[in-house]
């Protein structure tokens, strides 16, 4: 099918009429060249676009569409859980350090401190940047500043980053967050395990953007009404830096930085430990994860330290599902992927040699040893059944029948061969929207509805579903909604855009049309 967008007439995305072509792979081939442009403004970003890898169709394993939305439902009391003992820990290890200083004891203290703190705060920052993690909007925001802040990530052009790393993963030239480029830099990535490649440019971004100054590189992933957003966050985490720094001096004492800034540093060998396994030595250019990123079993302390990140295929795939129900969202689709690294010894043994080989030669590619099964045809695995229906060219209107819709329910309709999503709230009411995300090539229809919120499955973008409103980044644009009444018990949407007039129609939950 062909999806498309144009303006709508209350200035709303609509998702029909313009000939772009979803399903985003490239029309060219694409040949692999010996050295590549890994910026984001090089060669290799012209040829990825002209390839049609730019936030292109990625593949998705087959799963049962209920047994997906039981898994995307997000909670508070896990996810707290987590939070309350990884701080609970990192505390109770700073202040071990504190009270043992000047004694041998410190050195562990501090190297438990700083794991926690620049490692697994990587899986904090990344989690709650997706926004998956707690149900509550806030608790989500607020550990993904703090955690920024740890990693020293400014929150708005990291976020933006991370979106781009979710569409065009380990394509070169639009990837910003390609951490092992072709030939493998070893010694860098030996350096980077104390962040001293990373981490001085990224305090080097933090100086520049905190005196204005804003480079191509947050210029093309930042959008322009966001970038004085960047400003303001440089400042304030330059002022929190500056300040330990001052109090070092007053003190007369690295202390106060062993704390807060070094901790960034000496403590990111845990990231790198966990990170370099997710995609390192894997296929560039290819819209399948299964070939680009890696899944990896780990015991449950690393998992706890690593958020299940360890599931690596499976979140790239499902980004909408949390981590919790990461290991249950793997068994679900394992039979459709490669075999996981059985630990991260045998995780390390595949990244090694590839990087080896890659310095050697860097069209080397790791050597596929899985083939994946016969796909079913989408019935048996309890996809959504799509409506197909016609509208009155007289009325304008589309019969849409009766809706056996349960509240929080959703069901995906085409309308004139165009997509649209019905949603139907927990207080009963009925929502009729357009089901291309106003972000980026992804299909409503497949994400969360968490009651009058739909959630993007690519990019975790969210919409009211009452009024269209883009509620969450990196939606920033409103979906068209189509005005739904009830008629002899039957549903009709009137085909046009109005986001004037209220877009649900109030129906108690008890009740079905
Ligand atoms: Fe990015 Fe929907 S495609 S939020």
């Amino acid at each position: 099918m062909t999806w498309s967008r144009r303006a709508g007439p209350s200035g709303c995305l609509r998702a029909h009429d313009e000939g772009v072509n979803m399903s985003g792979r490239g029309t060219q081939t694409y040949d692999p060249v010996v050295r590549r442009s890994y910026s984001l403004v090089g060669p290799d970003t012209k040829k990825a676009v002209e390839a049609g890898f730019d936030d292109a169709e990625w593949y998705r394993a087959p799963i049962d569409a209920d047994r997906l939305k039981v898994l995307m439902v997000r909670r508070n009391g896990r996810p707290a859980l987590d939070a309350v003992l990884w701080l609970a820990l990192l505390g109770g290890a700073g202040t071990l350090a504190f009270f043992t200083l000047g004694t041998w004891w410190t050195i562990p203290a501090f190297a438990a401190f700083g794991a926690l703190w620049g490692g697994s705060g990587d899986a904090r920052w990344h989690e709650n940047g997706h926004g998956t993690a707690f149900r509550s909007r806030w608790a989500n925001d607020a550990m993904y500043n703090l955690a920024s802040f740890m990693m020293l990530r400014e929150p708005t052009l990291w976020r933006w980053s991370h979106v781009r790393h979710h569409s065009n993963t380990l394509i070169v030239g639009l990837d910003p967050e390609i951490g092992v480029p072709r030939p493998p830099p070893l010694f860098a990535i030996a350096l980077n395990y104390l962040n001293l490649i990373n981490g001085p440019k990224m305090f080097g971004k933090i100086v520049m953007h905190a005196f204005g100054h804003i480079e191509d590189f947050t210029r093309v992933l930042v959008p322009a009404d966001k970038l004085r957003r960047v400003v303001w966050e440089a400042r304030v985490f330059l002022l929190l830096l500056v300040g330990t720094l001052v109090a070092a001096v007053e003190l007369g004492t690295i202390v106060p930085l062993l704390f807060v800034g070094l901790p960034s540093f000496y403590g990111a060998w845990l990231l790198w430990f966990f990170a370099i396994t997710q995609h390192a030595g894997l296929r560039e250019d290819v819209l399948d994860h299964r070939m680009s990123t890696r899944t990896v079993y780990i015991n449950p302390v690393f998992r706890f330290l690593y958020l299940n990140m360890n599931y690596h295929v499976e979140h790239h795939m499902f980004p909408a599902v949390p981590y919790y129900n990461l290991p249950a969202l793997h068994e679900e689709i394992k039979a459709y992927l490669p075999p996981p690294k059985t630990s991260m010894l045998d995780a390390y043994r595949e990244v090694l040699h590839a990087l080896v080989m890659q310095r050697k030669d860097v069209t080397w590619e790791i050597p596929k040893n899985w083939e994946p099964p016969v796909e079913s045809n989408g019935k048996e695995m309890g996809t959504r059944e799509l409506l197909r229906v016609t509208s009155s060219p007289d009325s304008g209107e589309a019969d849409l029948g009766p809706s056996l819709l349960a509240p929080g329910e959703l069901a995906p309709v085409e309308v004139d061969g165009s997509p649209y999503v019905l949603c139907r709230t927990l207080a009963g009411g009925y929502a009729f929207i357009d089901d291309v995300c106003t972000h980026g090539r992804a299909r409503l229809s497949d994400g969360f509805l968490d009651d009058c919120v739909l959630e993007c499955p690519k990019h975790n973008g969210r919409f009211d579903v009452r009024t269209g409103e883009a509620v969450r980044l990196p939606a920033q644009k409103p979906l068209c909604t189509y005005p739904i009444t009830e008629r002899e018990g039957r549903l009709v949407a009137t085909m046009r855009d109005d986001r004037e007039s209220a877009a649900l129609l109030e129906v108690s939950a008890e009740r079905t049309l």
